[in-house]
């Protein structure tokens, strides 16, 4: 981190808003924050934000090449967080989620390469492999090193899958051909405050508040991190990696504390509307029964003792009710 200039893609959105939001605590650096509001909202929370002395914000579609070029200096410090997630738009329009992720994934790795920046973070996703969990090829818990897997590219449920893919082989490609110095965080659910309504977490806060007892697929699992101990790792790994500490382009950003839906829902449910009747209904199509990453690379690298999913959940749900977020 240091001195340099620290551009964030996606810095609207809930991970590029809680990173973007620590690293403006230090005064003394120079932060430019870009975003299209195309999944995010200019929201009173941003606007404080980008009225820090130290931030610069620019509305910008982050698919331009000429855009890019004009931004993007030697020795910038990168962080790519754009996405165009949430499991309807898979299905509804997958052609701007693939038009979103995956040109923004090829230009912005592409520019950084050929302006020679100091470091270049991709933020990929479990996504890349989940075809292979159903499939039993991938095991779990889920190392680094594991086959990307699209089980039906006719199904535009993939469409996000597979431009998570192509955003991490352009950092190889892009390091292979012009040296690019770069870091894949391989993300895996993340949850906490202003995260939107398209996650298991808010969807389930906000039906509970409504009245509304549904939960859908009870018994898969997730590895949950709570998002402030997502960024002390990625800041963490920022800086031992821009110290030249870290060799591997790889690493996995999670937890391996398993958790059921039910049990999120479980929790959910005392703290916003104990009397509420519970009614399970089939996960949405497609989506994988588990999810665990194997930490073991990170653990070599950092120690870390993630917040329990009980105090994660009152703290995300005291924001949501706190904040009118509904
Ligand atoms: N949240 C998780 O648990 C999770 C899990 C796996 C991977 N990830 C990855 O981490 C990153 C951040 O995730 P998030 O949950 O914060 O997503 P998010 O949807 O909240 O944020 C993404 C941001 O990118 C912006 N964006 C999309 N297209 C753009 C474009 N063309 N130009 C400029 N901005 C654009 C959106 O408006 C949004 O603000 C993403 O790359 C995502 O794939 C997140």
């Amino acid at each position: 981190m240091g001195n340099n200039r620290i551009v964030i893609f996606g810095a609207a959105g809930f991970i590029g808003f809680h990173l973007a939001s620590a690293l403006a605590k230090n005064e003394h650096s120079e932060l430019v924050l870009v975003d299209n509001f195309v999944r995010s909202e200019f929201d009173t929370d941003f606007k404080t934000l980008i009225s820090r002395a130290n931030c610069k914000f620019i509305e910008a579609d982050a698919r331009d090449a000429q855009f890019l070029e004009e931004l993007i200096k030697p020795g910038d410090v990168v962080y790519n967080l754009v996405a165009f997630n949430g499991t309807d738009n898979f299905y509804e329009v997958p052609s701007d989620v693939i038009s979103h992720s995956a040109l923004t994934g090829i230009n912005i790795a592409r520019v950084c390469a050929t302006k020679k920046v100091k470091k270049y973070y991709y933020f990929g996703s479990s996504e890349s492999y989940a075809g292979g969990i159903e499939n039993s090829w991938v095991p779990l818990p889920t190392p680094e090193k594991v086959p990307f897997v699209i089980s039906d590219p006719s199904n535009p449920r993939w469409s996000y899958a597979i431009s998570k893919q192509i955003g991490e082989m352009a950092c190889y490609a892009n390091g292979s051909q012009y040296g690019l110095d770069f870091l894949i965080f391989r993300i895996h659910n993340i949850y906490g405050p202003r995260m939107g309504f398209d996650h298991v977490v808010p969807d389930l806060i906000r039906k509970f508040a409504q009245g509304n007892g549904t939960v859908l697929g009870p018994d898969q699992t997730r590895s949950f991190l709570y998002i402030d101990d997502a960024i002390k790792l990625i800041l963490e790994l920022s800086i031992k990696s821009e110290a030249g500490d870290i060799s591997e382009t790889l690493i996995n950003i999670g937890s391996d504390a398993e958790v059921r839906i039910q049990e999120v829902a479980d929790i959910l449910k005392s703290l916003i509307n104990p009397a509420l009747e519970l009614v399970s209904q089939e996960a949405p199509a497609g989506s994988v029964a588990r999810r665990k990453p194997d930490l073991t690379l990170l653990r070599e690298y950092l120690s870390f003792n993630p917040l329990s999913i009980t105090e994660g959940l009152a703290r995300t749900k005291q924001d949501y009710f706190q904040n009118n977020r509904f």
